[in-house]
């Protein structure tokens, strides 16, 4: 039934003359009437095609996602994992017993992560899927401080915290907040731009609940010494102190080390490493958001945290903070694993290492710039500028690079080194050699413009990406 004429039908009308109320055909002189509701619903249905059409448009004022290379999640994926999702979206994760073939698939994943992480036992693997690393680094977490608690007599005087750096994702200040827990940060030292060992070790004492070592940085893509920290917190149990476990943050390493870097021991390899998280939106190579938590064995996951669930008609454990959950980013994860293998696997992540030591290698060429990581490790680097270049700074060029249509975040870095502003580039799957030259051609000219223009310097603080 059309809704024309150039009026707005009334609730009456539509009642009336519409069999299902969600149809109706767009017309012109209608839509031209139509206003996207912004603070309350408007009073009537408008059709589909009007409807689709208004946010469609409203939605390109958004940037390109392709283009953005301040984020480490996905921004493309192939037509069939496009089509996966779209006949998965309507499954719910938490329907075990209605979706089985569903949760045999997360399973499956479970049990590849835990087989490329070197867990003692892949066949039995404990882990679950998440909605991205945040909420897996709170399952983490939670385990590691029941656990703690466990080790200290359930002593409710006593006040947990956990060791990291203090470069570390907004995400473990936030379990630390909401499980109240002491965050206890090891500030950035000199050249040291990550967690030390030394420093790890210093930081624990008996109320440690574990050390969180990230693969790899967010700020700079470089890898913490995870089995340099392992190693000193070996020698500190040895000596009579605390035993402390440790979480490994592998957000975006996690999905790296396994196939670029085999000879890397920083996994479930360290009988020290407790859990480890991965983000399957970001080097995982799906959508967002789909996260991972691993733990190295059954007895790492505390059993008072874990819940049954009705699995045909018997009982499935599961450990997570929602309950329901589309199925769609879980079955593109399985998708990628079997579609890619480990050859396509490393092949896919060995293009993203090179396009970034590439990238950052003609940067240093730049007399303007200075690198701070060179993108092998994470494929992701940051540079900052010269020691001579005083009158513009990364701000000025993460604007410049906007016009272009790039977004490069500019930041300071954390504590004690809140005096060095980067910016970090990101690629991903997708940004390919061919983008990452036209996108020096684009940092060239902006920078260009800034030597010439020395009226466009200016701090102005940081450009606002937070990933
Ligand atoms: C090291 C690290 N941990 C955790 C997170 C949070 O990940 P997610 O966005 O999947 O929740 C990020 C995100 O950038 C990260 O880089």
């Amino acid at each position: 039934m059309a809704l024309h004429g150039g009026q707005i039908p009334t609730r009456h009308d539509h009642a009336r003359r519409v069999g299902n109320p969600l149809l109706g055909v767009a017309n012109p002189a209608y839509e031209s009437e139509v206003l996207p509701p912004t603070n309350a619903l408007a009073a009537d249905p408008v059709p589909a095609d009007v409807a689709y059409q208004i946010v469609h448009d409203e939605l390109m004022l958004d940037g390109s996602a392709r283009m953005n290379l301040a984020t480490f999640v996905t921004t493309w994926m192939e037509p069939q994992a496009d089509k996966l999702m779209a006949e998965s979206v309507d499954k719910n994760m938490i329907d075990k017993d209605e979706y089985p073939q569903t949760a045999a698939i997360e399973n499956r994943c479970v049990a590849i992560l835990s087989d490329l992480w070197h867990a003692p036992e892949p066949g039995t693997a404990t882990g679950c899927s998440t909605t991205g690393s945040s909420e897996a680094c709170m399952l983490a977490g939670m385990a590691l401080k029941r656990q703690w608690a466990a080790r200290t007599g359930n002593d409710v005087t006593r006040r947990p915290n956990l060791v990291m750096g203090a470069n570390v994702q907004v995400c473990w200040e936030k379990f630390c907040r909401y499980w109240d827990v002491e965050a206890r940060m090891v500030p950035l030292e000199g050249d040291r731009l990550h967690l030390g060992a030394v420093e790890a070790a210093a930081a624990c004492d008996e109320n440690t609940i574990g050390v969180v070592a990230i693969l790899g940085s967010t700020f700079d893509g470089s890898y913490e010494p995870v089995a340099d920290i392992a190693a000193a917190l070996d020698a500190l149990a040895a000596g009579g102190g605390p035993d402390v476990p440790i979480h490994v943050d592998g957000a975006s390493g996690g999905m790296i080390a396994p196939f670029l870097d085999p000879d890397l021991v920083w996994d479930f390899r360290l009988p020290r490493v407790a859990s480890i998280n991965t983000s399957g939106h970001k080097y995982g190579l799906v959508y967002p958001g789909v996260g991972w938590a691993i733990w190295r064995d059954a007895d790492a996951l505390p059993k008072e945290l874990v819940f049954n669930v009705n699995y045909l008609g018997g009982d499935m454990p599961t450990f997570a903070l929602n309950f329901s959950r589309p199925g769609a980013e879980v079955i593109a994860q399985y998708y990628t694993f079997f579609r890619l293998g480990f050859s396509g696997m490393t092949a896919v992540q060995q293009a993203s290492r090179d396009v970034a030591t590439e990238l950052a290698a003609n940067i240093e060429r730049l007399p303007e710039y200075r690198l701070i990581t060179r993108g092998d490790e994470l494929p992701v680097f940051a540079f900052t500028t010269s020691a001579d270049v005083t009158s513009w700074d990364v701000f000025a060029v993460s604007r410049g690079l906007r016009e272009h249509g790039w977004q490069v975040p500019a930041y300071t870095l954390p504590a004690d080194r809140t005096d060095l502003a980067v910016l970090r580039i990101v690629c991903r799957n997708g940004f390919s050699r061919d983008l990452a030259d036209l996108f020096l051609r684009d940092l060239q000219a902006v920078t260009t413009s800034l030597v010439s223009d020395t009226a466009a310097a200016g701090h102005t603080g940081p450009s606002g990406f937070h990933h």
